[in-house]
């Protein structure tokens, strides 16, 4: 049903792939509305690694498990695993493909996603290595936009505000930038404006992308996808501290604007709670969106689907 084994960056999930994952999303979506909880997967086990903190990619996961009835195995912290001993990613990965029948990873080394992917004999899905990459987050941010604005291509999109370790930013931009004609702005502090590697590969993709260290959201932009300053991939704390507050989305900047406010959360300081009331502020209902999602991804990776 997918055309790989393993879910490992944004750049594997082209327009003809996230097609056929939209529509296996919306039945899933229909599914819990009708029934809760259906029976694809109960001859399986889901694996879920998370050896770095989460809240909706963790419980989404396991929710999405769940209302397909599959049996699941975890891993919570990597305090908590033998990973704290020395173990190898490896090694962790040879023992759990003997305990389950797809593997779900998080982890906060950079690459770490490739390695485990390379070892295992059963599918793997990578839900966050540092600050590489984030692909189940980008399929539900594209769901979302599909959703709510009809289309993946045409669109002008401003990203903030730490473009240079949000591993959310890294995956969105790369899905949106395989549609034609996007247009991106980053917007945020200097020190964190996304790497030239990265910003070269999105104008090879033919991406229109620019850089600014402020925009008004009242210039026709369809999308604000904001995520916070990554606090915890700072090697210099007081350029965190200098730079936390100063770049926040308020209501009087998106007011009046029909530009659409994802977020892939937690929020911090990035967003005011007085944007919550607005009709665009969509972050809430995207993290939502998380359950049939990854619903969708375990059937067609588990070939259920
Ligand atoms: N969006 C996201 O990855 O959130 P968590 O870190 O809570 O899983």
């Amino acid at each position: 049903m997918l055309p790989f084994d393993s879910l490992i960056s944004a750049k594997q999930l082209t327009p003809e792939i996230i097609q056929k994952m939209f529509v296996v999303t919306d039945t899933m979506a229909t599914n819990i509305k009708q029934h809760g909880r259906i029976d694809l997967l109960d001859d399986k086990v889901v694996a879920l690694l998370f050896f770095e903190a989460s809240s909706r990619t963790m419980m989404s996961f396991q929710s999405a498990a769940q209302r397909l009835k599959a049996g699941m195995v975890f891993a919570q912290s990597a305090t908590g695993t033998s990973l704290a001993k020395g173990e190898s990613i490896e090694d962790t990965i040879r023992m759990v493909e003997a305990y389950s029948d797809i593997i779900v990873m998080r982890h906060a080394m950079p690459g770490s996603a490739e390695i485990a992917a390379t070892t295992s004999c059963v599918p793997f899905i990578n839900a966050g290595d540092g600050g590489n990459e984030h692909p189940t987050q980008s399929l539900i941010d594209a769901y979302t936009i599909y959703k709510h604005k009809g289309r993946l291509d045409s669109l002008n999109v401003v990203f903030g505000y730490d473009s240079l370790q949000s591993r959310s930013i890294h995956s969105l931009s790369t899905l949106l930038s395989q549609y034609p004609n996007n247009r991106f702005t980053f917007t945020g502090p200097k020190e964190l404006e996304p790497s030239d590697a990265m910003l070269s590969e999105l104008e090879a993709a033919g991406v229109n992308v620019e850089v600014a260290s402020d925009v008004d959201l009242h210039d026709g932009y369809d999308i604000a996808y904001i995520n916070r300053l990554q606090e915890e991939r700072f090697s210099d704390a007081k350029l965190f501290e200098k730079n936390r507050r100063k770049y926040r989305l308020t209501h009087d900047k998106v007011v009046n604007t029909k530009c659409l406010i994802l977020d892939p959360l937690p929020r911090i300081d990035e967003i005011d709670t007085e944007v919550d009331t607005l009709e665009n502020a969509l972050y809430f209902k995207q993290a939502g969106y998380g359950v049939p999602v990854r619903m969708a991804l375990l059937a067609m990776l588990l070939n259920k689907a």
